[in-house]
């Protein structure tokens, strides 16, 4: 691809805007803050900066321009990202290079969309008669079956297996993938559901048996490097949009949830696979918006779920929002029987996760008990500190003082000494991990000239005609890469150089490190860079020295040692006249 145009393509698309598309943004001073989607946080760690046209997490380090940034977030190539980003501003890049990612994967995924495409062919044939009929009974429409790419596995033993073997697939990656086993089939007259991964591709099968039967009533593709059930998020790829739009996003329980507030055209939702809420949904669901909404089932279960669910967002920094549906119904059921309207009165009307639970709590208590009723109190001070804020606070602790008819200010006082215990358990760990040894002089210098080359071209002549020798191998090549793209653009553009590195991951968490640093001049003048070069000249000379030294404990002869001890001399002389300045 040309260079040119992906340059140019960079430049038109604001990194700003792309980041703030995906994750919130607040500007503080000359950046925007977020919270990064790169690792598990909740504080505003990722800095993305207009004038550089880069990110930098602080706390992961994870760091690039708008290329990567949509690589690492979007799971894409680059070729992919580069056209994407060229559609929106008007910039054609021919689709030559797009196509052929070398994903290890692309075989994988043609299969996938075979096997996509060949199920939902079955479900229109007279093979599929019946579970047309089934989900017609259901009310599911054409449309939907249409929308959620539903299909159907045939009753014989390999049809789909013969169909790949026959497109040049082998037996073997047909068993990886997980759609066949001994060279047959996996699915069997089950209502195939394709599983998509976040960025939209097929990456398995669940498939549902339609008639009452002791199989189990959903079969799976088995885990692959692709697939895993307790990160997948059914629909993830499109309430993308939606939850942008509609500003928040819901969690439910299964497919059939998801299906049925689609054909009432909520689709800013997602499910897991019935199973609990992991760590790893709740990194990809927190990327989707501000506002969660956990909208699971009526019954026990859904409620045991409800609440580790929310507990779990709250540790990771997020309180959700809860829907409680009837004890009997589940989304699904609850839509088709009370109808849209109702529905979005419930999304409306979505309490936060720490109100539901003080709530719950209650149901629980006897209240004649003395005993009971403290401790409940207790457990709605200690859910309180978990929230920090003040006015809702405020609230509560009202409604517990009229309630109950306790005193506020005893209310409020416990509140405080709970939250001066907890607090301080949780600053015991933070603490321990900012004593950072202290960075070595030698590092600094580097670190400092490799700062001013990238900001001040004339830097990188003067370090270039000093000859200077960087202590460190990834300092070594980072100079090395800097006075190449130099050399190459004729100017200096971080954002470009981004691109460049690319894929050296190691350098470019040394760069972004590095340009991050707040404790040098943003203008040197040659005196203070020269500081810097001698620091590291010495470091040099020092190592020279020390080299020369071994070699004298190791002659025996009194006239080589004579000689080597004047060689050191000469050395510290010269590391004198560099501590000098003229
Ligand atoms: N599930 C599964 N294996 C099972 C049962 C359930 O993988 N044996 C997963 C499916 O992803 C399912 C989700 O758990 O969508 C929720 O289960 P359930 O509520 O029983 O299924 P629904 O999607 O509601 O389907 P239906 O209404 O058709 O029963
Ligand atoms: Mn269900």
């Amino acid at each position: 691809m040309n260079q040119d145009i992906i340059q140019q393509i960079r430049e038109k698309n604001d990194i700003v805007d792309i980041v703030g598309e995906r994750i919130p943004l607040v500007a503080r001073g000359k950046n925007f803050f977020g919270v990064c989607p790169f690792h598990d946080d909740s504080n505003p760690s990722l800095c993305v900066s207009r004038e550089k046209q880069i990110y930098t997490c602080f706390s992961c380090h994870a760091t690039g321009n708008v290329f990567t940034f949509l690589m690492n977030y979007e799971h894409k190539e680059f070729p992919e990202v580069v056209k994407e980003l060229g559609d929106r501003v008007g910039i054609l890049v021919s689709s030559v290079s797009s196509r052929k990612t070398n994903n290890k994967y692309n075989d994988w995924y043609q299969i996938y969309d075979l096997a996509n495409k060949y199920y939902q062919n079955n479900l229109m044939t007279s093979a599929g008669k019946s579970a047309r009929e089934y989900l017609q009974n259901r009310g599911i429409t054409a449309s939907l079956i249409k929308e959620f790419e539903l299909g159907w596995s045939l009753e014989e033993r390999s049809p789909l297996t013969d169909l790949l073997v026959k497109k040049g697939y082998s037996y073997d990656l047909l068993n990886q993938v997980g759609l066949s086993a001994n060279d047959y089939d996996i699915f069997h007259q089950r209502l195939m559901f394709p599983l998509h991964d976040l960025s939209g591709k097929v990456i398995g099968f669940s498939g549902r048996i339609i008639r009452d039967s002791d199989q189990n009533k959903y079969l799976n593709t088995k885990e692959t490097d692709l697939f895993k059930k307790g990160k997948l998020l059914y629909h993830y790829h499109i309430a993308k949009d939606a939850a942008r739009i509609k500003k928040c996003v819901l969690i439910m329980e299964g497919f059939m949830d998801i299906i049925r507030a689609s054909s009432i055209d909520v689709k800013n939702t997602v499910a897991t696979m019935g199973t609990a809420l992991t760590r790893d949904h709740v990194q990809d669901i927190k990327r989707l918006s501000n506002t969660i909404i956990l909208c699971f089932d009526g019954d026990e279960a859904g409620e045991k779920a409800t609440l580790s669910a929310g507990e779990l967002f709250l540790e990771n920094g997020i309180e959700t929002k809860v829907i409680r549906l009837p004890r009997e119904d589940d989304p699904d059921s609850y839509i088709l029987h009370y109808g849209k309207d109702s529905f979005l009165r419930l999304i409306e009307q979505a309490e936060y996760y720490s109100d539901y639970k003080i709530k719950a709590l209650r149901s629980h208590v006897n209240f004649d008990s003395s005993e009971e009723k403290a401790n409940y109190i207790h457990q709605v001070l200690e859910q309180m500190v978990k929230i920090e804020d003040p006015i809702r606070l405020e609230i509560v602790l009202k409604d517990l003082a009229k309630n109950y008819e306790i005193g506020y200010n005893t209310l409020e006082k416990s509140f405080q000494e709970l939250k001066a215990k907890q607090g301080k358990k949780q600053e015991i760990v933070p603490r321990k991990q900012t004593t950072s040894e202290k960075e070595d002089k030698y590092t600094k210098a580097s670190e400092a000239i490799l700062y001013y080359m990238i900001y001040h071209p004339w830097v990188i002549s003067e370090t270039e005609k000093a000859h200077l020798v960087f202590p460190n191998e990834i300092y070594r090549q980072l100079e090395n890469e800097i006075v190449f793209f130099y050399h190459q653009n004729g100017s200096f553009s971080i954002a470009d150089f981004y691109t460049y590195l690319a894929s050296k991951e190691e350098l470019l968490t040394v760069l972004s490190r590095i340009l991050m640093r707040e404790d040098l001049a943003e203008d040197p003048s040659k005196e203070e860079l020269f500081d810097h070069f001698q620091v590291m000249m010495q470091y040099c000379d020092r190592q020279k020295a020390k080299k020369i030294q071994k070699k004298l404990e190791e002659y025996a002869d009194p006239l080589e040692q004579a000689r080597i001890a004047q060689e050191i001399v000469q050395l510290r002389i010269g590391e004198n006249k560099n501590g000098r300045r003229d």
